[in-house]
């Protein structure tokens, strides 16, 4: 089995709340091992410059309460390229790094795919508010941003109530709906509008009529960025229009993607990062870290990246070619489930919010 002495760890793409719980837990895990751990800086852009520094115990010290992330993040296009992937094994090899984790979205795994087949093996964590990846059933920072989101909501109530209005709120979430399914109901939203579920605004107009009528005098509507960033204006405009209850709209945008972690994504992040160094340390490559069903588990990164693809109608020529039927038949039984339990909170949001 391969020696590992030092492994690198870095973030990539969007950042998330829990990122540096992550690389926090990465580090001192590592060290625990007896491994060295670099830092690699601005994700797949520091592997290819060599933007890269040891980290030691102390230097992963106070930051598991901090959003954002320590090595910092970007989006690298010029990784996808034969040169920019050649370059970046010449950096892991001129550093001696034997393996990395890297911390992201689906772009980020797919650049670790690349990299476990060149002969650097990695381990993927699932960072990304939007909770978009579909073998795990939440991601560091989702919960977070969950949780900023019904902080800022609860305050538009206290205006929303002393003016009689309604807010139309949009969040984040890129084609995900989930940050914006969850919040309607933990902050009693009128109404949801999410990409998986086709809305009605007819009837979300009605109902804010019939509540305004019985004396409700605030109403909170929560679109997610996913159904098009023309479709909150144009509903807040409808809204008022339709029911005479004066309607602002407000985009949350950026401002949920920072902030301190949660203990939820903080106690996530931390699990993930140490189970991510145990399954590098024992041999075990291109998989992505997972929470299912509150288990911390290790799935194929190629599983990870097709049942994404299968999920969102986006499947490529001879992406299934790879997988048994039984692999197959899972991947589909996963993703009815995940339809299932979106559809039952919408039906749940509908029911029980006014
Ligand atoms: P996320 O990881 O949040 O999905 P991106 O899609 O922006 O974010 O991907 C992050 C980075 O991963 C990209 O900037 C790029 O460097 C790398 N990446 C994305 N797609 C690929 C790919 N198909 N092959 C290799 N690397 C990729
Ligand atoms: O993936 C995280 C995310 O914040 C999405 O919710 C959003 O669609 C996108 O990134 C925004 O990207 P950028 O930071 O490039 O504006």
């Amino acid at each position: 089995m391969k020696k590992f002495r030092r492994i690198g760890v870095l973030t990539s793409g969007g950042d998330a709340p829990g990122m540096n719980a992550a690389i926090r837990a990465v580090t001192r895990a590592a060290i625990a091992h007896g491994v060295e751990v670099m830092g690699i800086y601005r994700g797949y852009s520091g592997l290819i410059s060599g933007d890269i520094k040891p980290l030691g115990l102390r230097d992963v010290s106070n930051i598991i309460n901090k959003g954002g992330t320590m090595l910092y993040s970007d989006r690298c296009p010029e990784f996808k390229t034969e040169e920019g992937m050649a370059k970046a094994i010449e950096t892991c090899r001129k550093f001696n790094i034997d393996g990395i984790v890297a911390i992201g979205g689906d772009g980020t795994f797919r650049g670790a795919t690349d990299l476990t087949a060149r002969g650097i093996p990695c381990v993927g964590l699932p960072g990304t508010i939007d909770n978009d990846i579909t073998s795990t059933d939440n991601t560091i920072g989702f919960d977070t941003a969950m949780n900023t989101v019904i902080d800022l909501v609860d305050k538009l109530r206290d205006t929303c109530e002393s003016h009689a209005r309604c807010s139309v709120v949009e969040v984040m979430g890129r084609g995900a709906g989930d940050i914006a399914l969850y919040t309607s109901i933990a902050s009693g939203a009128s109404a949801v509008v999410i990409p998986e579920i086709e809305a009605n605004d007819d009837e979300i107009c009605s109902k804010i009529e019939a509540a305004r009528k019985l004396g409700k005098r605030n109403f909170i509507v929560i679109v997610s960025e996913g159904v098009g960033s023309e479709y909150g204006p144009a509903l807040t405009e409808k809204i008022e229009k339709v029911t005479g209850v004066e309607s602002r709209f407000s985009r949350f945008a950026h401002i949920v993607r920072g902030g301190s972690p949660t203990l939820k994504d903080r106690m996530m992040a931390t699990k993930m990062g140490a189970f991510a160094v145990d399954m590098l340390l024992e041999g075990r490559s291109n998989i992505v870290i997972c929470e299912k069903k509150s288990e911390t588990v290790a799935v194929d990164i190629n599983y990870a990246l097709v049942i994404d693809r299968m999920y969102k109608g986006k499947l490529k020529e001879g992406d299934l070619e790879p997988f048994s039927v039984e692999d197959i038949d899972m991947m589909k039984r996963e993703i009815e489930e995940k339809k299932t339990s979106i559809r039952e909170t919408y039906d749940l949001s509908r029911e029980i919010n006014l």
